[in-house]
């Protein structure tokens, strides 16, 4: 396969997992007898310093001319400590989710059993747990009217039905193909919006009689994935509360530094991690590239390319049972090895498989 892929490589930590993302890339399409080719483009504070626009017109064009993006990370400290920024990286990410009309955010949960101990909640809850959150991604407050002055401030959480129905149909399609229960989550006791998307739910869920349909609200949820994380199977939530519930989820796998996603709808799809650019360890050599390297994997398994992603989770899983862990993950008194290393390992165990 021909694959063409644009890479974002953003802020902070961004590049240096970005890199290990792509020796992964490179080894697999040699191993099968890929074609791949990269655009480069900028996104972020750094497209902010060197063009002025977190999101500039070119990444967008290179983005749309690709198969795929493969994106890392956006963010800076200064200027999440200036309120008054005209312009913020976060909107760079904001504005490639709509203008690629990426509805779509799946978001894995799982476990690792070697690294069961490392989430904070008890062996017995977490071990087994594998669900996957479907987030909706380019509507609600975070594209809705705003508005601020000193004194007032708001943000309009706005749904339309197409919205929500496309949304369902995508959670209902991974249900299908997985245990076949989904989970509505919603504040339906509250919010307008939160009683269209139960509606519409109610109505599709006819559609989907295979499938076990529940409904739970997003507070009585966020105590759920705590109390019995095994509950779930697909879950799907407005934007704003599967922000906040899928860093709540990487809770359960024990590191936000595994939790790769995909980013799909009408455009280009996207390959990120969930985590952000955090730019204290940026240059350090100490981020975690397995979220990123496990978005490689989730970019091979959208086009079909089973065996590839396959791979990729394997080495991972290996590079884990062998300690080659970075030092969040590492087991006491154990080796600390760096992105690049990690990286490097999982390359090697690719070419050797
Ligand atoms: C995420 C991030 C983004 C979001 C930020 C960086 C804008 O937290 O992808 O979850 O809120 O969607
Ligand atoms: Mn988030």
């Amino acid at each position: 396969m021909d694959l063409k892929i644009a890479v974002l490589p953003g802020d902070g930590i961004g590049p240096e997992i970005s890199e290990q993302g792509v020796a992964v890339m490179n080894a697999v399409c040699e191993k099968f007898g890929h074609q791949v080719s990269y655009q480069y483009a900028l996104c972020g504070a750094d497209a902010i310093d060197k063009v002025g626009d977190p999101f500039p017109e070119e990444t967008f064009k290179i983005c749309m001319d690709a198969d795929a993006v493969l994106f890392s990370a956006v963010g800076d400290p200064k200027f999440d400590n200036d309120p008054t920024a005209k312009v913020r990286p976060e909107q760079g990410l904001l504005a490639m989710r709509k203008k690629l009309g990426l509805f779509a955010n799946i978001r894995p949960v799982e476990t690792f059993d070697c690294l069961i101990h490392k989430s904070p909640l008890k062996d017995e809850l977490v071990r087994g747990a594998d669900f996957i959150c479907i987030r909706e991604l380019t509507g609600g407050m975070y594209f809705g009217e705003k508005y601020q002055d000193d004194e007032k401030a708001y943000d309009t959480n706005a749904y339309t039905r197409p919205e929500i129905e496309r949304i369902l149909k995508v959670a209902y399609e991974y249900a299908m193909r997985r245990r076949k229960h989904l989970t509505v989550v919603d504040k339906a006791n509250v919010l307008a919006s939160s009683r269209l998307w139960r509606q519409v739910a109610k109505e599709m869920a006819s559609q989907y009689p295979e499938v076990e349909t529940d409904y739970m609200f997003v507070d009585n949820a966020a105590m759920r994935m705590i109390q019995d994380p095994r509950f779930f199977d697909v879950m799907v939530t407005e934007n704003t509360f599967g922000d906040i519930l899928t860093d709540e989820g990487s809770c359960i796998t024990g590191s936000m530094g595994l939790l790769p996603s995909a980013s799909t709808g009408e455009h280009t799809p996207v390959f990120e991690p969930i985590h952000g650019s955090w730019p204290q360890a940026k240059g350090l050599n100490i981020a975690n590239p397995l979220a990123q390297i496990l978005s490689v994997a989730m970019l091979f398994e959208y086009f079909n390319l089973k065996e590839e992603g396959a791979l990729i989770r394997k080495a991972v899983n290996a590079s884990l049972d062998a300690n080659v862990r970075t030092p969040e993950i590492q087991v006491e008194g154990g080796e600390r090895y760096g992105t690049i290393e990690v990286g490097q390992w999982i390359v090697d165990y690719i070419k050797k498989a």
